[in-house]
């Protein structure tokens, strides 16, 4: 008996012969509307300070800042994602800069929306790692232990300082328990309806955060490890639990970090779900690449963007990245 589907009927070869026809069969498609871009911002006037453990990012004084989302709309990269590097001398024990009306993130937030209206979405990262001297995402009791629901309290304030500010984004990464809704609940309360939540809900404790905590200055004053309310590696199934968790609480869209290394998890999620899934290319995966490319393992943009559709093809909505103006810039020609 003949099996009618079999070789050399069927020759999957056929349809990738030519670059028409891969066109016409592609499955998943990239766009720069997929493209969430991290920003670093400094204090000064006209700075860029490149950081060196993530080759061609740098941090930006606000100006510069400016410049950047202006260049982000040009490209349709529809939303920048906001961290800034808090000068030393404001960082306390409780990381009580972060709700400052003043601080680096409103300012850049204020100037990126006087200077682009709503042509671009901004981004705030809830947590306090950024302002803290122990470089913890929270409030830290005397050993050292990360205490959830005093942290609740400030991480609240913190988002209705930022949505304050015109934040259309919470992005809260600091996994403690409860907080989607407690945020959720206070910006309602603040009329901040419109103001979006996209949870970290499913952030691991991962070794792939190097070169960010150089980015915002805190590799050097952390202590200890954040696996207390980060993720363990090795689950699956918790990830569900805390995606559930914060669509229960009012996310607007649920966030996977790191992201090649979780495309599992991506998947289970698009599956799982009906919300918008993001994943973060965080800063060990784009610099390793980097490194990676300058070691002759293959052509830097072929590498990015190989990378870039592996997240489309697992089912994300977007990917925060650092190669977003790069890859826009490419998929523009
Ligand atoms: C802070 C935060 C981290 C990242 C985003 N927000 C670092 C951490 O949890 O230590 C990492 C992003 C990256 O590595 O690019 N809560």
């Amino acid at each position: 008996m003949t099996d009618l589907t079999a070789y050399p009927r069927t020759r999957l070869r056929r349809s990738r012969a030519t670059a028409w026809s891969r066109a016409m069969v592609r499955e998943n498609i990239l766009s720069p509307a997929d493209l969430i871009w991290p920003l670093f911002i400094v204090e000064g006037d006209n700075v860029e300070e490149p950081i060196d453990s993530l080759p061609g990012v740098s941090r930006w004084s606000i100006d510069r800042i400016v410049a950047r989302a202006k260049e982000a709309r040009d490209l349709g990269i529809p939303c920048v994602a906001l961290f800034p590097n808090t000068p030393n001398d404001k960082r306390n024990d409780d990381g009580s800069e972060a709700l400052n009306v003043d601080n680096l993130m409103c300012r850049a937030t204020k100037a990126i929306k006087d200077a682009v209206g709503d042509d671009i979405g901004i981004l705030t990262d809830v947590a306090l790692d950024p302002y803290t001297t122990h470089g913890q995402d929270g409030l830290v009791d005397a050993q050292g232990y990360v205490e959830n629901d005093r942290t609740l309290d400030i991480l609240i304030k913190q988002a209705l300082n930022q949505a304050n500010a015109g934040a259309d984004i919470i992005a809260p990464s600091d996994m403690m328990d409860g907080r989607v809704g407690a945020i959720r609940d206070n910006l309602e309360l603040a009329h901040h309806h419109n103001v979006q939540i996209m949870a970290y809900a499913a952030k691991y404790a991962s070794a792939f955060y190097g070169p960010f905590r150089d980015a915002v200055g805190s590799s050097g004053t952390l202590k200890g490890n954040k696996k207390t309310y980060q993720m363990d590696i090795a689950n699956g199934d918790e990830a569900m639990r805390e995606i559930a968790l914060d669509i229960a609480e009012g996310a607007d869209s649920v966030m996977v970090k790191p992201g090649l290394a979780y495309l599992d998890i991506v998947y289970r999620a698009k599956t799982e779900f009906n919300i918008p899934v993001f994943a973060y290319q965080v800063s060990g995966e784009y610099a390793l690449v980097e490194a990676g490319a300058a070691a002759g393992v293959g052509d830097r943009d072929a590498l990015m963007m190989e990378k870039l559709i592996a997240f489309k093809r697992a089912g994300c909505s977007g990917i925060l990245t650092y190669f977003a103006a790069d890859a826009a810039r490419l998929l523009h020609g």
